[in-house]
């Protein structure tokens, strides 16, 4: 369904609501429209010193108010993830992991709270009776792939680092929008509709679903009470309120009591989880005669190595030669891309996992995105498909790992942000699946991150997968948060990131080639139809590339196959408008988001 007018309409209300810029946070919630589910077409947005960029209107425009009250993008970041608990609670929240990117004008900075397993999990976790991994959806539903949850932890320590406001005004909006009610809008509705085991949860289905089993309808203001409890108690004490005491002692009673399938998490696990500070990786790129260098997120993430190999390799070809034709990028491009994609998907598979527990190739993370090593990588990049990669060995090993296994990956939720001093951040944020766990606790939904672990520990031969299930580590992510500078002036040029599990990875990829190789808008690059190769099959966005560019593509060798890819990229990057510097903002057509700034 396309509903320009809607959304254009929700963008300037959103704009007109906030007013004038107050010195203190003074949160009203806008009467506000939802924006409707399917593909929307969206204008793109143009603002001069600030922008937002998150996946629903609601939680764009509560950052959007904070960064008018002089907050900073850090701050607005805490009141988007709390509003966006509320009002999709299907992809992120309180109960979940994030990732945070920051630059402070003068370094980048990476925030790590993904979710941990329990001291009690073992690499058998997701094994059967019968030795056998479990069945996905089996894994998910239930207490025994709840990780603990990071998010709060992490944005708590960026807070404290780079917030200006202070921590209890930044859950205000939530808060307000939680006790008042929130209209439900078309994608949460129709993801519940679909949705097959969150009515299993008597709490969530009270809460999301009609005494006939039915979703609450488009519009109905939905207020949750319990949820607005939670967010006041960590405003006014701290991820503390969360980590230990009564809503600690609920989590840990829900993860355990599930009648089949519990989960292993204990209150010890809950008071004792710590966010991490972690390296970003940031290679150089060269397109169109310009330099960048992009920063993406180390492991635990496999988002920023595989982005960066796919675009280190990209440019040992002529892809970062070849423009797009008639507006997509042609088969040949397309060739190149999904080729250096099953060369990245091939070592993400062998060797990324938790740093903490898995030794690198050569000792270093960045012996994966080495040039040399990815323009040997490249050099296997012929005429015909090599249909499946396999690894490379950048260097020397500690431990001979199995390749991991493809499994299912989802959810999630990307918020870019830009404050009017220069300090910018890329957050990606999860619960893993849609609904994570299909467990609600106090009013916010639990995740299912620990099925984000290879569900076989070691391959026949014995040789155990580096992303294999131990205690107190962290699941390999795809979140690919990204930020990318000019060179050489080192200015901010773009941040960007999405969610899509696995298909993180090649959205964002797409989306970093869009603008600074094609020239597009980021809302020109978001919307360019999806593609590429978790190491298989070429897989292209269901109707949006015309039959002769899969004629081409089948002619070079490869297995090429038509789906729906729901990207939910946001966007951000620098510009010009009349010789004045501006800010580009672009929101997935495919999704609710917007782009709010002044
Ligand atoms: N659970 C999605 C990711 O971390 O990639």
């Amino acid at each position: 369904m396309r509903a320009p007018i809607a959304v254009l309409a929700l963008a300037a209300l959103l704009a007109a609501c906030a007013g004038p810029a107050p010195r203190n946070l003074r949160y009203e919630p806008p009467d506000q429209p939802e924006a409707a589910s399917g593909t929307i077409d969206k204008p793109g947005w143009t603002t001069r010193r600030t922008a937002v960029a998150a996946a629903n209107p609601l939680a764009t425009d509560a950052g959007h108010q904070v960064l008018r009250a002089g907050g900073s993008a850090v701050d607005a970041a805490i009141a988007v993830q709390m509003v966006l608990t509320l009002v999709e609670p299907q992809s992120s929240g309180i109960g979940g992991g994030a990732f945070l990117l920051h630059w402070d004008g003068r370094r980048v900075q990476a925030y790590d709270g993904r979710e941990t397993a329990p001291a009690a999990a073992d690499e058998r976790l997701f094994l059967a009776a019968d030795g056998r991994p479990m069945p996905f959806v089996e894994a998910v539903v239930g207490g025994r792939a709840v990780g603990v949850p990071g998010a709060v932890r992490m944005l708590e320590l960026a807070h404290r680092e780079h917030g200006r406001l202070p921590w209890a005004t930044l859950f205000q909006p939530a808060i307000r929008l939680a006790e008042d009610g929130f209209p439900i809008g078309s994608r949460l509705h129709t993801l519940l509709k679909a949705e097959q085991h969150l009515r299993k949860d008597p709490v969530a289905a009270a809460y999301f679903y009609r005494a006939d089993g039915e979703p609450h309808a488009v519009g109905t203001r939905l207020r949750n009470p319990q949820l607005a409890a939670v967010l006041r108690r960590i405003a006014a004490d701290g991820s503390h309120a969360l980590h230990e005491g009564d809503i600690a002692q609920a989590i840990v009673e829900k993860v355990r009591s599930h009648p089949t399938n519990p989960g292993r998490l204990t209150l010890a696990d809950l008071a004792g989880y710590q966010p991490r500070k972690r390296e970003a990786l940031c290679t150089d790129w060269r397109a169109q005669e310009r330099d960048w260098r992009v920063c993406g997120f180390p492991p635990p993430s496999s988002g920023g190595i595989a982005v960066g190999q796919i675009l280190g390799m990209l440019a040992h070809t002529p892809a970062t030669t070849l423009p797009l034709q008639d507006g997509l990028p042609s088969a040949d491009w397309l060739h190149l891309y999904t080729e250096a994609a099953r060369l990245a998907f091939a070592d993400r598979a062998q060797y990324l996992g938790d740093p903490d527990f898995v030794q690198p190739p050569a000792g270093r993370w960045a012996s994966l995105l080495d040039p040399a090593y990815l323009a040997q990588r490249a050099s296997l990049i012929g005429p015909q498909s090599m249909k499946v990669a396999q690894p490379g060995q950048p260097g020397a090993l500690r431990t001979s790992h199995a390749p991991m296994p493809d499994q299912p990956e989802s959810g999630t939720s990307h918020i870019s942000i830009v404050d009017a001093d220069g300090n910018a951040l890329a957050l990606t944020t999860t619960i893993e699946d849609q609904f994570g766990a299909r467990q609600m606790v106090r009013g916010f939904l639990l995740n299912n991150e620990l099925t984000d672990f290879s569900f076989a520990p070691a391959d026949a031969q014995g040789r155990p997968v580096a992303n294999r299930v131990e205690p107190g580590k962290r699941p390999r992510s795809s979140m690919a948060p990204t930020l990318v500078f000019e060179q050489p002036s080192g200015r901010l040029a773009m941040s960007a990131g999405s969610p899509g599990g696995a298909w993180i990875i090649h959205y964002t990829a797409k989306t970093l080639v869009g603008v600074l190789q094609w020239g597009l808008t980021p809302q020109q690059a978001v919307g360019l139809p999806n593609f590429g190769s978790l190491n298989g099959p070429t897989l292209l966005e269901d109707k949006r590339f015309p039959a002769s560019t899969l004629e081409a593509l089948r002619a070079r060798g490869a297995e090429v196959r038509e789906q729906p890819l729901t990207s939910g990229l946001q966007a951000i990057s620098r510009g010009q408008v009349n010789g004045e510097p501006v800010w580009l903002g672009g929101a997935d057509p495919r999704r609710e988001g917007v782009v709010l700034g002044d």
